[in-house]
């Protein structure tokens, strides 16, 4: 029988649960041509999210674009990627792709080649070298006249992974997307990331390029009256059942956190022959979970430093943390001086391995991890 569960790609069809209030919302959004930074821990079900409201928009009314950033590491690259895939939203068909290169483009423009799959891409080549910023401009100024050229239908333009625009040589490109973002009346954008620090500061520090020019919209946890059916359902089209209770203990667990709700489920359909309604047994699969992940939270724990990781012991055992600074805290984690742990704070704070509650609660971002943590010890 096949696992119905998925996890580590984005989600689609019976493997989506709920968001029905996130795409109520962001449909009203991007028909009323908003601009939201859309942000939420990491595997928290972002992409799918955005992927299913493209879907959902009808193409006879919405011309939508999906930049996915998060292989650019170069202003090139982020040139490239808008560029193919302003063309790819626009022309569908590879013949029209010269029709799309002299509506969009003035003296300076791409040419026609392939990929390794043998797709046809535009690209810059040498052209970028001399006359980079006006190239960009051009590129990002290419929604708007989209919007222009048909004033009948809406233009969404969805940046995925955007704080890789920060790892870019300089801010030009969010300079530039400042300044033509702000002429773009008519054009939807949903800047969308997990590294919620540099999300944050982009909309909330006056000396960023894009202080203030899009709403804010964070994505939270799948709560349990939704993944109840979802998991009850998948269980039973799989030719297997679930008890209330084990899925309540699976929820609890994971606390609704989608990617490893989704991880513990399959696990637990994997270990059940027909039906599972014994709670310890989900302990048993949350074992082959840690067993499972362990690898790579290995990986992760070893690129830390001594005093971060006892900082990260730390908080783990506490669960969160009001005062790190305190003499007390210090003292009975034999943790390093106030002013040394304030730097490797601020520096976990940053990296969003360490986040901070609405009641200013300090705690490790990944809750699996920081179990994980506590094991290990
Ligand atoms: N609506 C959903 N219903 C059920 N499972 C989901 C949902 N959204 C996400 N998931 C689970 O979470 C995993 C991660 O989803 P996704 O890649 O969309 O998250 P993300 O927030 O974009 O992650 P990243 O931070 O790595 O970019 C999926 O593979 C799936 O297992
Ligand atoms: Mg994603």
């Amino acid at each position: 029988m096949k696992n119905p569960f998925s996890f580590g790609v984005a989600v689609t069809g019976e493997s989506f649960c709920n968001r029905v209030k996130e795409m109520h919302d962001l449909k009203k959004a991007v028909e009323s041509s908003r601009k939201l930074f859309i942000f939420g821990e990491r595997r928290l079900g972002k992409t799918s999210l955005l992927k299913k409201l493209i879907s959902s928009l009808d193409t006879e009314e919405f011309i939508p674009v999906y930049i996915d950033i998060w292989k650019c590491v170069s202003e090139d690259d982020f040139i490239s990627a808008c560029t193919n895939a302003f063309a790819a939203a626009y022309e569908t068909k590879a013949d029209k792709l010269l029709n799309f290169i002299s509506e969009f483009f003035g003296s300076i423009r791409p040419t026609i080649s392939v990929d390794s799959d043998g797709k046809p891409v535009l690209v810059f080549g040498a052209v970028l070298k001399n006359a980079r910023s006006a190239v960009m401009e051009d590129v990002l100024s290419i929604p708007a006249k989209m919007a222009s050229i048909h004033p009948e239908k809406q233009v969404v333009v969805i940046f995925d992974e955007f704080p890789q625009i920060r790892s870019f040589e300089s801010d030009k490109a969010e300079r530039v997307l400042r300044s033509v973002i702000q002429h773009h009346e008519d054009v939807s954008y949903i800047f969308c990331g997990s590294k919620k620090h540099i999300i944050r500061d982009m909309f909330i520090n006056k000396s960023s390029p894009l202080y203030r020019s899009a709403a804010h919209y964070p994505i939270d946890y799948i709560s349990i009256e939704h993944w109840l059916p979802f998991i009850e359902k998948n269980f039973h089209n799989s030719g297997k059942s679930i008890s209330k209770e084990c899925i309540e203990k699976i929820v609890s667990e994971t606390g609704g956190h989608p990617f490893y709700t989704q991880m513990l489920c399959s696990v637990c359909f994997e270990i059940t022959d027909q039906k599972m309604d014994d709670i310890s047994q989900i302990d048993e699969a949350l074992e082959i979970l840690f067993q499972r992940e362990s690898h790579a939270f290995n990986n992760e724990w070893e690129g830390f430093s001594m005093n971060e990781k006892k900082l990260m012991i730390a908080i783990s055992r506490e669960k969160s943390v009001v005062s790190p600074y305190g003499a007390d805290f210090i003292e009975r984690n034999g943790l390093p001086t106030s002013s040394t742990l304030q730097r490797i704070m601020k520096k976990l704070l940053e990296n969003d391995v360490i986040d901070q509650d609405g009641q200013g609660k300090y705690y490790i971002a990944d809750k699996f991890f920081s179990l994980w943590i506590l094991k290990k010890m």
